[in-house]
């Protein structure tokens, strides 16, 4: 089994990063591989289709994704938005069903309300959505700094463990005839009769 974990930071070994390394610690010790994404820096430098093209080829052979995003102005971070709007759009067939979780990483303010923003691409794409014991947030503005926030790093191993826990049930599941619904023709109504 294994987890993507995307970051959307502009600083690949920043504190998003770090975060997602300690839910990728849990996940690892539970047997599950992870790979860590950085899509920010690739929209950063403007890379957008490659980024894409290349996160899908990964989440093709993934079971779960964790998306992590720095704090800009109370929101995601620009670059993790172009991404995933693009790769929601081309890609939704290879996300749908799998566990997603999200995390927000601020100096101090704007966490609830990038999680809400980055909540709606999973939820849009009926990956069941992965919590922890508070909103998955760590608060920083070096690696050490989120190192320091205790009940940060809690949220994040919390995290991994349940993910790790949903990924075995699901595989569980699968096992003892638990199918995966098929996911049917979408309708589009634009508010129209
Ligand atoms: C352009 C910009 C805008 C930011 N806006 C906020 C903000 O609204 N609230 C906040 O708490 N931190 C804000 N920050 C700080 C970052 O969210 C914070 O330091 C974060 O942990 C950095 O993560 P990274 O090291 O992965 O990039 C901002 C940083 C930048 C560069």
């Amino acid at each position: 089994m294994k987890v993507l974990l995307i970051n959307g930071s502009r600083k690949s070994k920043g504190c998003t990063y770090t975060a997602l390394s300690e839910v990728a610690k849990e996940l690892n010790e539970r047997g599950i591989e992870t790979d860590i994404y950085n899509a920010g820096t690739m929209v950063f430098k403007g890379e957008v289709d490659l980024a894409v093209q290349e996160a899908t080829e990964i989440i093709k052979g993934v079971d779960g994704i964790v998306i992590g995003s720095p704090v800009y102005y109370a929101s995601p971070t620009g670059e993790i938005l172009m991404f995933l709007d693009r790769l929601f759009w081309s890609a939704e067939e290879y996300l749908r069903f799998k566990p997603a979780a999200t995390i927000a990483s601020a100096r101090r303010a704007g966490t609830t309300a990038t999680l809400d923003v980055l909540n709606k691409y999973p939820l849009f794409a009926n990956m069941p959505l992965i919590a922890s014991r508070y909103w998955n947030m760590v608060h920083g503005s070096k690696p050490e700094d989120v190192l320091r926030d205790t009940e940060g790093i809690q949220i994040m191993h919390t995290l991994g463990k349940n993910m790790a826990w949903v990924l075995k049930s699901i595989e569980a599941g699968k096992k003892n005839g638990v199918e995966q619904p098929v996911a049917e023709d979408k309708v589009f109504t634009n508010f129209i009769r």
